[in-house]
């Protein structure tokens, strides 16, 4: 860990370092990491305790697990479970990790209701009134007799004492995201029940009121009971849910022992920068704070310390909530704390980690290529271990892969060459930052820069390499990290086979690239998207926005149908929709003429006619520099690193220059060479 004895932190963050009691637990400051999942979870449970445990070094005062189901009716596919005797002993170890380092733990209790369909353990989920759960599953949860509602608040106490004997601090009851039985109860749409749970709203809060209170009596001080809360509307409400959650929050005010605001929506409250805000969910922690004299959480996307700062001075919070933030820079606490403002790594709201954990494949973040690699890599956020040999090292390329892969290579002790054809370092990150809501991924490049002013770094602009002058260059292991650019062939991950007449001068045809770099476009535009991530729809709504006509057409049956994973997809696609002119779905790319290209249905295969000046191809990517690719040096070692080896996300990109930078090889060996999670 690379510190500066010499800085202190700033005395506007000091506040940030004060205890806060909760309840009967006494918090070390103001850092708490929310409850959020790792798609790690019960299958990978040693690289989720090394994690935390991480979080907790970098000074994280109270560190959560994410939801944990407490009972087989609510069996997530892939969370945590605390269904019996036998996960405590699971468990434990993360605890003791937290511990290790003076931080408090939390776990987030849940039973999914409705909003799971129990497909593992085959019972029919639970609800306060019969309804098909979510999502496209044949499966209709079941009314809860009283006496199902009985079992649930002893299954729930049964969870808590267990929670305690695990050595968890802070026991949650989570009622956020409109996810769990107790706002389905809450919900007057969600729950039609004439007995004494239904109708009225203290009707329809007595279950979280009894869950809350059956909590206190079994912690009986020896844990603080935390409620998490969707502030700003009640789930499926169209009106009035605003004003039922305030009185809701009134009526539970002194209840628990904290409050943990979030949005009922999970997309709002985990917005991404093209959606949110730093600070965004402000006012509806104001809310809560203003009718509970308990401590108050809440999130927000916070990346600066001064926003956490203000938002503690100004009395809307008592305890600084962070998901995303304590992924990006597990140690940011720590940072602060020792006044090395400019080392922290900031989020860039991308929300690549919300489609690991949505795909149940551990997180992964594009600022930190180390999470979900710190067990079964043995990667560290702030540690690399030095070289045994220190090597002379050239870094061909300098945007994302190649900065990282020169930072840790730098950092590991070795003399790296860095060497761009460009006047400025970035890459396609230059690129990528103009397009709207993109503004903060420029951090990806700011922060490595930060980085490599205090690293044995050479950095050569307006180098261009090729083959000749690898071969010459007297260096001991050569990355080459110059990227990849877009397909003109329309080949893309749904279409395999090029359209007729794509490139045969029938029209114009430009890439993503082109476009980005300015290249004069006019007339009606026509966005093809067989790439589904957010190049299509973004450059379609950066075109509309300079006044241009445009079409967007995709084989997906959704516009930018990757996005569902990031928490974007049903923002781009309304954007998409009330912006552009037309929206072709299920359709592809037949063929193109002057003036018009032929569309074919995916399923049917008819045709249609688009008419159109220009054609914007985001499909398919492919390595920028093939003749350098080929080049292996018989003397000197020659790995393809990031887009140049295999083009894919900013955060694949991040990840593997992380590799070649800790090994100076990214070859499939390499790779691979990773410890398995014994039931994983
Ligand atoms: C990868 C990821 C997984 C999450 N999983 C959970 C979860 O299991 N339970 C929960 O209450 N919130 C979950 N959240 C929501 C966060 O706790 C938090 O409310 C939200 O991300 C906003 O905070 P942020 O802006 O600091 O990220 C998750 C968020 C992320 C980024
Ligand atoms: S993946 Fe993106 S949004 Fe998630 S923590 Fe990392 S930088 Fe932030």
């Amino acid at each position: 860990m690379r510190t500066d004895p010499t800085a202190e932190c700033p005395a506007d963050l000091q506040p940030l370092f004060d205890p806060v009691p909760i309840g009967p637990v006494i918090a070390p400051n103001r850092f708490y990491q929310v409850p959020h999942g790792t798609g790690m979870a019960r299958a990978h449970l040693k690289s989720l305790e090394r994690m935390r445990t991480i979080k907790a070094e970098g000074g994280w005062g109270v560190v959560c697990t994410e939801q944990c189901d407490f009972h087989p009716t609510s069996n997530h596919l892939r969370e945590l479970q605390l269904w019996d005797d036998t996960d405590v002993g699971k468990l434990r170890p993360v605890v003791e990790g937290i511990h290790a380092h003076g931080s408090l733990a939390g776990i987030e209790l849940s039973h999914n209701g409705s909003h799971v369909a129990n497909l593992d353990s085959r019972i029919p989920p639970l609800a306060p009134s019969s309804l098909p759960v979510r999502g496209v599953y044949p499966v209709t949860a079941r009314e809860m007799t009283r006496a199902d509602i009985a079992d649930l608040r002893q299954w729930h106490k049964s969870a808590i004492r267990r929670a305690i004997e695990c050595g968890f601090d802070i026991v949650y009851i989570y009622a956020g995201h409109g996810q769990t039985l107790p706002v389905h109860f809450l919900s007057p749409v969600m729950n039609q029940r004439t007995d004494e749970y239904g109708g009225s709203l203290s009707n329809r809060s007595r279950l979280l009121r009894e869950l809350l209170e059956d909590a206190r009596e079994v912690a009986d001080g020896r844990a603080a009971i935390a409620l998490r809360f969707g502030a700003d509307t009640l789930p499926h409400m169209q009106t009035g849910g605003q004003q039922e959650a305030m009185d809701a929050i009134t009526e539970l005010a002194e209840l628990p022992d904290l409050w943990d605001v979030t949005l009922t929506d999970f997309g709002k409250d985990g917005a991404s920068s093209r959606f949110g805000s730093e600070g965004h969910e402000e006012h509806w922690a104001r809310m809560v704070k203003a009718r509970t004299t308990k401590p108050v959480v809440g999130v927000g996307w916070f990346t600066s310390p001064e926003t956490m700062a203000a938002q503690v001075r100004n009395g809307t919070l008592d305890l600084v909530g962070a998901a995303r933030a304590s992924i990006a820079d597990p140690h940011l606490p720590r940072k602060i704390r020792e006044g090395a403002l400019s080392r922290i790594r900031p989020c860039i709201g991308c929300n690549i980690c919300i489609a690991s954990d949505a795909l149940a494949v551990p997180l992964t973040c594009t600022q930190n290529p180390t999470m979900g690699e710190e067990w079964r890599r043995q990667w560290h956020p702030e540690r690399t271990p030095p070289a045994d040999t220190k090597k002379r090292v050239l870094i061909v390329g300098g945007g994302p892969a190649g900065l990282e892969a020169s930072r840790v290579a730098a950092e590991r002790g070795h003399h790296v060459i860095l060497a761009e054809a460009q006047d400025r370092l970035g890459g396609h990150v230059n690129a990528l930052a103009q397009l709207p809501g993109l503004e903060t991924w420029r951090r990806v490049v700011d922060w490595r820069l930060r980085e490599l002013q205090t690293l044995p770094v050479e950095i050569a602009l307006g180098s261009v390499i090729d083959s000749h002058t690898l071969a010459q260059a007297d260096v001991d292991a050569i990355g080459i990290a110059t990227g990849a650019r877009w397909r003109r062939d329309g080949v893309g991950h749904l279409q395999r086979n090029p359209p007729a007449n794509v490139g045969a001068d029938r029209m114009p045809v430009l890439t993503p690239d082109q476009v980005l770099s300015g290249e004069p476009i006019s007339g009606r535009v026509l966005v093809y998207d067989d790439d589904h991530y957010f190049m299509g729809a973004n450059l379609a709504l950066l075109l509309a926005s300079k006044g241009l006509s445009v079409d967007y057409m995709t084989p997906a049956p959704v516009v930018a149908a990757y996005t569902q994973f990031t928490n974007e997809q049903q923002g781009l696609h309304q954007e998409v929709t009330e912006r552009c002119s037309s929206v072709h779905l299920l359709h592809g790319l037949a063929s193109v003429s002057a003036s018009r290209v032929q569309a074919r249905d995916v399923y049917t295969g008819q045709e249609a006619t688009i008419t159109c000046d220009v054609i914007v191809l985001v499909t398919g990517r492919i390595p920028a520099e093939a003749t350098l690719a080929h080049h292996v040096s018989e003397n000197t070692p020659t790995h393809l690193i990031g887009d140049a080896l295999s083009p894919g996300t900013l955060a694949a990109a991040v990840h593997n220059g992380h590799l070649y930078g800790r090994h100076l090889s990214t070859n499939t060996a390499v790779a691979s060479n990773y410890r398995r999670e014994p039931h994983a």
